[in-house]
């Protein structure tokens, strides 16, 4: 259509301009109203366009809702219970509901909306990241790091600013990504950060399941969206609020309240994270020593090295620096290890390890000894 429109507007301008240059607008009469008219039709239809309601009639284009129906979160688990520590509950509850939104998938519904309170530390931007990695490995989460959102304008960087606003042929931070691929993971990072104009406008895409772009006036189907919001905040009235004893329905409306009652988010805003709120609350000792133990494994692999054993001492020392740095979660103890073990690594890696185990020497340096002969 558009391209029509483009042939139409030359053929317009050309007659203008023979018309002119050769004298027929007094030859023939009716050309030069004739050519009036059309222009100022092609000037109507450009103006529709621009603010968006020429685009009323268009279809949001949506995913492929044959694949999502084929997709299932539940295979998945065991491998998400290795990656991520101490919240196997969680990750059932993730599964089913997310499983029961797979099924469902269709236009003006979201695959699901979960809200993930807790420290800071704790596994919530993770989880989105391995629930992206399970679902969609092909493409990457669409990462909305929400203090970037404080300011009512914002509500425009989301959706595209209006036409002719400086930056709007770049559309919206959710809205131009999630054209460019309708199946995907939507976090939400710190969601208590952004302005309440900005919860607003995510209260309707979550309700809706659908927007239209501000700056391009194109449908947004978010039908293939898997959106997760993570929060620091409420976290001592969420925890004084829920209990494992209580029934599901009840445990939620209480999250609720709880939340509401920060001031920082809207009830009927949160009532639309159907997928509820979950609370992923510090990781006890031993889930610290095991992330620590996975983190080790992981790290070694990168340098072509298996860990097979390590020692008790190693994991008790990563436990204690936790204690230490617990405002920040076991984040931290990540960058705590490394620093620890990069000496390590660099001798066993000259010396050609490939099976090793961990210890601590006297010093207290940590020590990457051979399983295996070199
Ligand atoms: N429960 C956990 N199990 C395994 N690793 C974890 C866990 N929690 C955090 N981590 C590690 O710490 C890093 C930071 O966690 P993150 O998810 O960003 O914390 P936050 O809860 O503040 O969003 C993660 O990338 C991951 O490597
Ligand atoms: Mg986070």
């Amino acid at each position: 259509m558009d391209q029509a429109l483009g042939m139409v507007d030359e053929v317009v301008g050309l007659a203008g301009f023979l018309g002119a240059a050769f004298g027929w607008f007094q030859a023939v009469p009716w050309l030069a109203p004739a050519v009036f008219i059309a222009a100022l039709g092609v000037m109507a239809w450009r103006v529709w366009k621009l603010v968006g309601l020429g685009a009323a009639a268009d279809e949001a284009p949506g995913p492929d809702f044959k694949r999502l129906q084929s997709l299932s979160v539940r295979k998945f688990v065991p491998w998400l219970k290795e990656n991520l520590r101490g919240h196997d509950a969680i990750i059932d509850e993730i599964a089913e509901i997310l499983d029961q939104g797979l099924a469902l998938a269709k236009q003006g519904r979201t695959l699901g909306a979960f809200f993930l309170a807790g420290p800071t530390g704790t596994g919530k931007t993770f989880i989105a990241q391995l629930l992206s990695q399970a679902l969609f490995p092909e493409s990457e989460p669409l990462v909305l790091r929400m203090n970037q959102f404080k300011h009512p304008d914002d509500v425009f960087t989301l959706i595209g600013p209006p036409p002719g606003v400086r930056g709007f042929e770049l559309g919206g931070a959710l809205t131009r990504p999630v054209l460019e691929n309708p199946c995907r993971v939507v976090l939400l990072d710190e969601l208590e950060k952004a302005h309440r104009d900005v919860h607003h406008c995510l209260y309707d895409i979550l309700d809706t399941g659908q927007c239209r772009e501000k700056s391009s006036g194109r449908p947004v189907s978010f039908a293939g969206c898997l959106f997760v919001a993570t929060s620091n905040a409420g976290v001592e009235e969420l925890r004084a609020a829920g209990d494992a004893e209580q029934d599901k329905a009840a445990r939620q409306g209480r999250f609720l309240d709880a939340l509401a009652r920060t001031g920082l988010f809207e009830k009927p805003f949160l009532a639309r994270f159907t997928g509820g709120i979950l609370l992923m609350d510090e990781l006890d000792p031993l889930r610290v020593a095991e992330v620590a133990c996975l983190k080790l494994a992981r790290r070694l692999r990168e340098y072509g090295m298996d860990l097979v054993f390590t020692s008790p001492a190693v994991l008790l020392e990563a436990v204690q620096k936790n204690e230490e740095f617990k405002g920040y979660g076991v984040r931290q103890i990540g960058a705590y290890l490394e620093h620890k073990t990069d000496g390590a690594i660099a001798l066993a890696r000259r010396e050609g390890r490939k099976k090793v185990s961990l210890d601590i020497d006297a010093s207290g340096r940590i020590t990457i000894n051979p399983v295996d002969a070199p």
